[in-house]
Parts: C-alpha cells; sequence; structure tokens
C-alpha cells in the first residue's frame, strides 16, 4: 500500500516520525510538504499535494498533518472523492475507517504526541471499513459531491 503523507512546517518533525514509523512498517511513502520546521509552508499547499495523490490514485491513503490539523484537514476535505477525519485519539481514528471509511487521516502536531500520532496511525492502517448501513451512508456523501461538483 501506498501512503502519501505531507504537512507545513507546523507538522515537520512530527511527520519525519510518522513516516519513519510506516516505512519500518513495510509502506512506501511519498513524501511532500515542508522541507523545514523554521520556513513557513502553507498547510493549504501541503493539503493539496495528499489530497490530489489519493484521488489521482498514485497513493492508496494519506496522512495530512499542521499544527491543529484543522487547517490541512479542511483543505483536504474540498477535494471529491476524499473523506478525511481529523483524529486526537486512536478511537477516533479507527472510527473513521469503521464507519466513514476515510482515505486520508489528519491531525495537529501541536496536539498530539508522538506516541499517540503513531498509534492513531496504526488503528487508521489496520481498520477495515464496516460496510454494511455505513456504506450507505458513505454513499450519501458520494451523492453530495456529484450534486455540488458538477
Ligand atoms: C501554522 O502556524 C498553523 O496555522 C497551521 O499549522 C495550522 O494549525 C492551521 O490550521
Amino acid at each position: 500500500m501506498i501512503i502519501t503523507i505531507a504537512s507545513d512546517h507546523a507538522g515537520y518533525d512530527l511527520r519525519q516520525i510518522v513516516k519513519k514509523h510506516l516505512i519500518d512498517k513495510g509502506y512506501e511513502v511519498i513524501d511532500g510538504g515542508a522541507q523545514s520546521a523554521d520556513k513557513p509552508f502553507s498547510y493549504v499547499d501541503a493539503g493539496i499535494k495528499v489530497a490530489t495523490d489519493v484521488t489521482s490514485g498514485k497513493a492508496d491513503r494519506g496522512i495530512a498533518i499542521c499544527g491543529t490539523g484543522i487547517g490541512i484537514s479542511v483543505v483536504v476535505n474540498k477535494h471529491k472523492g476524499i473523506r478525511c477525519g481529523l483524529c486526537c485519539n486512536e478511537y477516533m481514528a479507527r472510527m473513521s475507517r469503521q464507519h466513514n471509511d476515510a482515505n486520508v487521516l489528519a491531525f495537529g502536531a501541536r496536539v498530539v504526541g508522538q506516541a499517540l500520532a503513531t498509534a492513531m496511525v496504526d488503528a487508521f492502517m489496520d481498520e477495515p471499513f464496516a460496510g454494511e448501513r455505513h456504506a450507505v451512508r458513505v454513499g450519501q456523501i458520494g451523492d453530495i459531491e456529484n450534486e455540488l461538483y458538477k
């Protein structure tokens, strides 16, 4: 599975940890966004990178990090076909997959620590979509996109 990960400057340091964690687990990683924690880099550009990698099929799933996770999650969720969960605990990350079939995980580097971030990533990667009634609801989200993004 190919994972695309990008962050702004605020997420740079945590992104390095998460990237190594994913590579150690055997995932292929596409890395994007800020190239240092010191030079400002827009979370908008980082979010576009994650979203377009997923919507184009270049990556199977994405991880999006900024200071709070809010800005970048808003950006990725503007893209048709993206279902991004902004998560701040392992349960949310797990449920974003199980009930929402999330294809992008977002979190804030100024909100969660390293151990929580990698635990959320593991939950996001490992949890399957439950389907059934949840598939109907996810289908309704797709209907909204088809209606609004003509
Ligand atoms: C950057 O300072 C900060 O605004 C950004 O990382 C993020 O938290 C925005 O939502």
